[in-house]
């Protein structure tokens, strides 16, 4: 039986958050520059995206470009920016098809004009579907993201907007890029590495973490599903003991 058959439906996560990682080793290891590497993640996000469609995942965030990835060599840099303008128009017409909704989060105006604009575009052209919702994390750090909603509460209470008692939970998270979004239940890391590195450190207090060896470029939806029916083994008890648990 194949991962997906042993999936429970009824208990799917409604969001996965996936760091996307290996590109880089993928390439070497073929004897390829590391661009060829991220092309190849590329034929990956599609597949897993048409794999969170078909089973029924509500939303999928990939890490596809962090704020410490700037400090790398100005090549690779450019390639990635060409590489992410030259996907989502490409991909603008088969995510209306699959009825995927385009997001972006993090420092968005830090990236280059055209794929602000592009972005912008297939954001607006793909609003109305209700499927899935696609969520690129771009110029992405966790730290970046809390540091910017905590500027904006303490300008709100500067503002006498909102008091100081009034900061909660909710109200913080409804300050973060993903206050649209419920927090992911698992988040996969491929490539062997067991880190966060910095992403969605907020969203993630509860998240299960599912790490494995494939490089990205080889991760295909029934890693995914193998990485859901593990997720679904798990309990998930919240501070809680077991016996409280339904
Ligand atoms: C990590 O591999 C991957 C990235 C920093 C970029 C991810 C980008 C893509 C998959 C392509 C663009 C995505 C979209 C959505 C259009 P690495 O380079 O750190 O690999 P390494 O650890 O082996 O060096």
């Amino acid at each position: 039986m194949g991962f997906k058959e042993q999936i429970d439906i009824t208990r799917l996560p409604e969001h996965i958050a996936i760091i996307m990682d290996g590109n880089g080793r993928w390439a070497k290891n073929q004897g390829k520059f590391r661009v060829f590497g991220h092309e190849s993640g590329v034929l990956s996000v599609k597949d897993i995206v048409e794999g969170c469609v078909d089973i029924g995942i509500k939303y999928l965030t990939v890490y596809a470009f962090s704020t410490e990835n700037w400090n790398r060599p100005i090549e690779e840099v450019n390639a990635l920016m060409e590489l992410l303008i030259s996907t989502i128009n490409q991909e603008a017409e088969t995510l209306n098809k699959n009825n995927v909704r385009l997001n972006a989060i993090g420092d968005l105006k830090s990236l280059p004009q055209k794929c602000i604009d592009d972005l912008a575009n297939v954001m607006e052209i793909t609003s109305k579907n209700t499927k899935c919702t696609l969520t690129l994390a771009l110029s992405y750090s966790a730290k970046w993201e809390i540091l910017e909603a905590a500027k904006r509460l303490a300008q709100q209470v500067q503002a006498e907007e909102i008091t100081l008692e009034e900061i909660n939970e909710d109200a913080f998270a409804a300050q973060l890029t993903t206050a649209q979004m419920p927090d992911p239940e698992l988040m996969i890391r491929t490539s062997g590495e067991h880190r966060v590195s910095n992403f969605l450190l907020w969203q993630i207090a509860y998240t299960e973490l599912y790490f494995t060896e494939t490089l990205w470029p080889d991760f295909r939806r029934e890693d995914l599903f193998e990485a859901i029916v593990d997720y679904q083994k798990r309990e998930r008890r919240f501070g809680k003991i077991s016996e409280q648990l339904n």
